[in-house]
């Protein structure tokens, strides 16, 4: 580790990357997570009860069977309290690329927590997965996230017209122009400290 990174956020030891678990705790977490505006995004269908949260978490949890997961996710942990999420979806192994999404509970924000976790992210997928190149997409007019790219090391490669579909908070789909970044496996390391990773 180069001692001169910073680590805007004080995010260590504190904060760590962990799998997802279906317990209570997470479960609790993720449903409070869910209740800020503009995490609609975040799921396919809303999080509205404790259900719905054990669902979304159960999804990401791969089977012990499945040697080459299309995915890779990760609670960002602080203090022992799930406050955040990275991922990698959509692994595709002929081309060694994957999506990278996140988000981080209202309470934990500013931090640096998102911008740490994925960087500890991709250079996981990197090194431990043989990913080659991580792409993101943000609204337009979501500037923070970003920011959040920027940070982890991620380039902005242009705006893909109407690219995304997303529900509003009111629940009505809109279609998003959409920022793409990528980082590619051999570009520099941002000069951030990325969050440890947790096995259990
Ligand atoms: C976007 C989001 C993930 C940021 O999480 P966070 O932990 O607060 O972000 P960080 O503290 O790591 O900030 C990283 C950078 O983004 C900037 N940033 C974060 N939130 C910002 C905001 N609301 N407005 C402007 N800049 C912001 C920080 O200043 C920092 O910039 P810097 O590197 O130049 O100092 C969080 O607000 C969130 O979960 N939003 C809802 C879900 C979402 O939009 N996910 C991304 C979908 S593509």
């Amino acid at each position: 580790m180069n001692g001169k990174r910073k680590d805007p956020a004080g995010t260590r030891p504190r904060a760590v990357l962990r799998p997802w678990t279906t317990d209570r705790a997470d479960v609790q977490a993720v449903l409070r997570a869910f209740a800020a505006p503009g995490m609609a995004g975040q799921s396919r269908s809303a999080i509205a009860s404790l259900d719905d949260a054990h669902a979304w978490i159960a999804a990401l949890v791969p089977e012990p069977s499945d040697n080459l997961p299309r995915s890779v996710a990760f609670a960002i942990d602080l203090d022992g309290t799930a406050v955040g999420h990275v991922m990698v979806s959509a692994i595709e192994r002929r081309h060694l690329t994957g999506w990278v999404s996140y988000w981080v509970a209202s309470s934990a924000r500013g931090r640096g927590l998102a911008a740490a976790g994925t960087a500890a992210l991709a250079r996981y997928c990197f090194a431990e997965r043989g990913l080659f190149r991580l792409e993101l997409g943000h609204r337009v007019n979501n500037p923070a996230s970003g920011r959040v790219a920027a940070a982890a090391g991620f380039t902005r490669e242009g705006v893909e017209r109407q690219k995304l579909r997303y529900q509003d908070d009111g629940g009505t789909w809109q279609r998003f122009d959409t920022a793409r970044w990528a980082r590619l496996a051999t570009d520099p390391s941002p000069g951030i400290v990325p969050l440890e990773i947790r096995h259990p």
